[in-house]
């Protein structure tokens, strides 16, 4: 297994520490005006940290809220309509390490006729150790990356994320949003390993964070990959765009060990801004018409950045949509139904 930038959580706790700090050059340009009255947001992992701060400021600018969670229904999207006010907010059960799931979640999607305004890929996971799912898959391998490559591509077959690559015809004004939650620890992680991608293998605490930053990378690789994708030619279909929300005052660390958790429960209670506030960047690229059209950007917090050089490269990013469809196709009867889908 490749390596990621950090060798434990408590460095990474304390270099996002350091972010808190840093000028936030944007920090000014999300106006009252930057509504979402009238668009249809999906976040994943809504009923917790971060998700649930993006669901709820969502709601406070007049989106209608889907939170797509595996647990938390209905509580969480009470709370958010309570805490709102906002009636406009649903929830929809989906469990990222359950293909199962996943698919009853597209259809669920289906059969609303649900057309996605903006997505936000949030849910991600930080597991102390490797734990294996139904499918053999490793759970952050899932979680943090295949999961959203799936669900992802198979949300622009069925046109639930309106688009021209399959020829789902748009109709609407605005272009379609995504935004993957990522994190800057991604930076300085070792290239793709496709020797043992997708394999399961062992894991213990000190390789977990390893393994967090540079399943991030993969995701943002997969990211520009499909950016490059939908858009080409200067035309733009949808926008698709990648956020470090800096630190955020979570449940990231739930499983960690006893002694390390509780040390890291009180940095992000003490330091660490509130979910609520780490959202503010996410309503930003979500709703402002500065991020219309715009596509391939990384902002990490308040600030425009580039992403490691590596998620850049375009042979990359096709050798790893190739990988990750073997992957799929390995796990999933329903693949070839999706293939051939574009094809036909
Ligand atoms: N916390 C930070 O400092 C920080 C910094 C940079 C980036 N991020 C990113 O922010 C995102 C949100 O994390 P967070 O910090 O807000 O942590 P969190 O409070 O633990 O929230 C994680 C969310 O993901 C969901 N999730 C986990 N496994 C899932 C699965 N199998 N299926 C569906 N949903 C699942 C969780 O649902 P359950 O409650 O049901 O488990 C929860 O809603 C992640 O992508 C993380 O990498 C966090």
């Amino acid at each position: 297994m490749s390596h990621g930038r950090f060798n434990n959580p408590v460095e990474a706790a304390l270099t996002g520490l350091l972010d808190i700090f840093r000028k936030q050059d944007l920090k000014n340009h999300l106006k009252s005006e930057d509504t979402l009255e009238g668009k249809t947001c999906l976040i994943t992992g809504a009923n917790s940290g971060l998700g649930f701060g993006i669901a709820t400021q969502f709601a406070e600018r007049g989106a209608n809220v889907i939170m797509a969670c595996r647990s938390g229904i209905p509580e969480a999207g009470n709370k958010v309509m309570d805490l709102t006010g906002s009636s406009k907010v649903e929830m929809i059960r989906l469990d990222l390490t359950d293909l199962n799931s996943i698919h009853q979640f597209i259809d669920e999607l289906k059969n609303r006729k649900v057309k996605i305004d903006v997505l936000v890929a949030n849910a991600g996971i930080a597991p102390p150790k490797a734990r294996k799912t139904q499918s053999g898959m490793e759970e952050m391998f899932m979680v943090n990356y295949l999961s959203k490559f799936i669900y992802i591509n198979l949300m622009l077959k069925e046109g639930i994320i309106p688009n021209d690559f399959y020829n789902h015809k748009n109709g609407q004004k605005s272009i379609p949003r995504i935004i993957y939650i990522s994190s800057d620890s991604h930076q300085g992680a070792s290239g793709i390993d496709y020797e043992e991608f997708g394999i399961y293998k062992d894991y213990g605490v000190q390789k977990a964070i390893n393994n967090y930053s540079y399943f991030k990378l993969v995701m943002n690789t997969f990211a520009t990959a499909l950016s490059k994708r939908l858009n080409k030619n200067g035309k733009m279909d949808v926008s698709v765009n990648v956020l470090c929300p800096g630190p955020v005052n979570s449940n990231i660390a739930r499983d960690a060990p006893f002694i390390l958790r509780s040390i890291l429960k009180f940095i992000f209670k003490v330091f660490f801004p509130s979910a609520y506030k780490a959202a503010t960047p996410v309503t930003y690229m979500a709703s402002s018409s500065e991020f219309e059209g715009k596509t391939n950007e990384y902002m990490h917090m308040f600030n425009h950045k580039k992403m490691d050089p590596k998620v850049y490269d375009e042979k990359e990013g096709a050798k790893l949509w190739e990988y990750s469809d073997d992957v799929w196709k390995k796990i999933d009867e329903s693949f070839m139904e999706y293939k051939l889908s574009q094809i036909l």
